[in-house]
């Protein structure tokens, strides 16, 4: 039997993960969704989807997975809403930031398996970076299952502790917010030194680009290909001995603490 999505919220990330699942093959009669708002289901059906209802009553009966796409402040009461119908053979993957696993299977039941992820936004074009962690209830095909959603989106990686969660909120979770900031910062600074704008924006984007994919494909460490740019005595080392003057790597060291912690005390807001 072909496994059966139900998706609780049909928002962006529902959105982009369903037009992931689409393109890795999923057909959509094996894709549900409920969301209050028909214009956000609309869009779905624009996607072949006709399994959809403003109202969460029958969408959740008998599905394998229930991905929890609302936002996190509505998500236990939504998952209340359709505890009735979450049966002894459906996991939960849960996005919705912060949220912990028991407050999720407070919601419905302790017993029932859940998989909790942290997405980031460049999943809207197929590029996120997802961690994941499973209770230990989940079976391996429910774990392959939750797989499956997040790489369609993007990669995975598993992590051994929901505590380990906020490690990776801090990382990729709010991390594309830090190269946006420095990508803002190089542009303005180069439109400072004269460049107009949409110069300064091409060159600082393909500069982004270019560096992420370059120290993704070598096998040199980031460090490595760092020194190869700075020669000594010349410009590149001026600019990072500026960084460093200024503790670079202690700013950023610090906005990545500050935001793990920020991470631990939501959840324990939340739970
Ligand atoms: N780490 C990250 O960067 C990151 C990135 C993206 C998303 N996320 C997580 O992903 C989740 C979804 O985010 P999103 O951006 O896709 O949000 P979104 O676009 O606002 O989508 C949420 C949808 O759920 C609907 N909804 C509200 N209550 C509902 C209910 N009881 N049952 C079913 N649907 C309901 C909303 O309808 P209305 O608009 O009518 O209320 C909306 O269409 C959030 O929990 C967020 O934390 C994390």
């Amino acid at each position: 039997m072909s496994p059966q999505i139900a998706f609780l919220g049909a928002g962006n990330m529902a959105t982009a993960m369903i037009n992931g699942l689409l393109a890795s093959g999923f057909s959509p009669s094996q894709l549900r969704a409920s969301d209050p708002s028909e214009a956000a289901l609309s869009r779905l059906r624009s996607l072949g989807l006709s399994q959809l209802d403003t109202s969460p009553q029958h969408i959740f009966i008998d599905a394998d997975l229930v991905v929890v796409a609302v936002k996190p402040q509505v998500a236990p009461d939504a998952l209340v809403a359709i505890r009735d119908q979450i049966g002894p053979n459906t996991a939960i993957l849960s996005i919705a930031a912060g949220i912990p696993i028991a407050s999720l299977q407070a919601a419905v039941d302790p017993s029932v398996p859940v998989i909790r992820c942290m997405p980031n936004t460049p999943a809207m074009i197929g590029k996120g970076a997802s961690g994941l962690f499973a209770t230990a209830q989940a079976s391996d095909a429910q774990r392959a299952l939750a797989e499956q959603v997040t790489n369609a989106v993007g990669m995975t990686i598993w992590v051994s502790s929901e505590a380990l969660l906020d490690a990776v909120t801090a990382v990729s979770g709010s991390g594309p917010a830090y190269f946006f900031a420095l990508i803002e910062a190089i542009i303005a600074a180069g439109i400072d030194l004269g460049l107009d704008q949409k110069t300064a924006v091409a060159l600082t984007l393909q500069t982004a680009i270019g560096a992420a994919e370059l120290a993704g494909r070598s096998e040199l460490p980031i460090s490595t290909l760092r020194e190869n740019v700075t020669s000594p005595g010349g410009t590149t080392e001026q600019a990072l001995l500026a960084l460093q003057s200024h503790q670079f790597d202690e700013i950023i060291t610090h906005a990545v603490q500050a935001c793990a912690e920020r991470a631990r005390t939501l959840g324990e807001e939340f739970g």
